[in-house]
């Protein structure tokens, strides 16, 4: 089992905080005359506020993942998730943060509204982690990693030794994205968690569960990082409809997601090959994904062409090692055949 000191990695602010006590978190009994917090008592269910530690939720998550609650913090996405690390560990000016590049765009995002010098490694020339340039970069003051596998926009998941090697050696948390997980071949690193006590795993419900519209992230690790996580979060921070609706989704529609992940990642597998055969394609990267990155010899036009044929995809030609890249999500077949009919006809 590695220890971490989660006391000592914390803002001294923090660790002191007094959080705010919340009405539903003082008294979370049902049944009762709720005279405690202002609401209207007219327009049910929606006139009362959401449990704040979204119990209910979690205690089907944890079935599913397989971690008991005190391990699952939920909130407004996983960018939410990213942000209160970064609150919670990091002291602006003095703190830094090291992550690769090319990866999601949210980590640098709010490393830099927080004030927190975000440092970069570059992966390899295959999309790997350069793990001994990462740990040369770490200093005392380096209190978060950030890695993403599958990564966005490489597609790529990187090497699980890799992997574990930088959870082994960096003495702060190693914040693992796992955004794109079920689309993986890899099954991820939440069987770790109980061996790993720096190890925090984000997931989230916008990918494979087809509910980005309700703003529900997970993240799961060692109950202290929780704990500090629940501590400074807005008392109510994930909405009613979004917790009926993922309970909903959990209990009744766990066929319907199995479904919809088998048909996207065959259509991944049918346009990745179909892909190879057009033209003006120069490389398709493989994907564990649920999208595709393609290099391609004219990234701007083809961008232009696509849109004005109401295709949007995203150019990712100026990002560090995608010189010429488009990055295509999966669609339905019908929009996959709409995209690929598009592109044969370019030179
Ligand atoms: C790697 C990665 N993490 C997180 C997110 C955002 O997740 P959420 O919708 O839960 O905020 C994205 C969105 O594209 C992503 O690519």
């Amino acid at each position: 089992m590695k220890k971490t000191d989660i006391e000592k990695l914390q803002r001294n602010n923090i660790k002191n905080l007094q959080p705010y006590s919340s009405a539903r978190s003082e008294y979370s009994g049902t049944g009762a005359i709720f005279l405690d917090a202002n609401e209207n008592p007219n327009n049910a269910p929606f006139n009362r506020y959401p449990d704040p530690l979204q119990l209910k939720l979690k205690n089907e998550i944890a079935k599913i993942k397989d971690v008991s609650t005190d391990h699952i913090f939920l909130g407004n996405g996983s960018d939410e998730a990213i942000d209160l690390l970064i609150r919670a560990f990091c002291q602006p000016v003095t703190d830094n943060i090291l992550s690769i590049d090319p990866t999601y765009g949210m980590y640098k995002v709010c490393a830099d509204i927080n004030e927190v010098k975000f440092n970069r490694i570059l992966l390899t020339g295959d999309f790997q982690l350069d793990v001994s340039a990462m740990l040369k970069m770490v200093n005392k003051h380096t209190k978060l990693l950030f890695l993403c596998s599958p990564n966005n926009p490489t597609s790529n998941s990187f090497r699980e030794n890799d992997v574990m090697k930088i959870i082994d050696s960096f003495e702060g948390l190693v914040v693992l994205d796992e955004a794109y997980i079920d689309f993986s071949r890899h099954r991820g690193f939440l069987n770790k968690l109980p061996e790993y006590q720096n190890l925090v795993i984000l997931q989230t419900f916008s990918k494979a569960w087809g509910l980005a519209g309700i703003r529900l992230g997970m993240c799961f690790a060692d109950s202290r990082v929780i704990a500090v996580m629940n501590k400074i979060k807005y008392p109510y921070n994930v909405n009613r409809p979004a917790l009926a609706i993922a309970l909903e989704a959990l209990v009744k529609n766990k066929q319907a997601k199995d479904r919809w992940l088998e048909e996207i990642i065959n259509e991944r597998e049918r346009i990745s090959k179909e892909l190879t055969k057009i033209p003006c394609i120069i490389r398709v990267f493989p994907s564990d994904a649920n999208f595709i990155l393609v290099k391609v010899k004219n990234p701007g036009t083809i961008y232009e062409y696509l849109k004005n044929k109401k295709i949007i995809v995203r150019d990712r030609s100026k990002v560090s090692l995608c010189d010429g890249c488009l990055r295509f999500t999966v669609g339905t077949a019908e929009e996959n055949d709409l995209l690929l009919k598009a592109l044969e006809k370019m030179d």
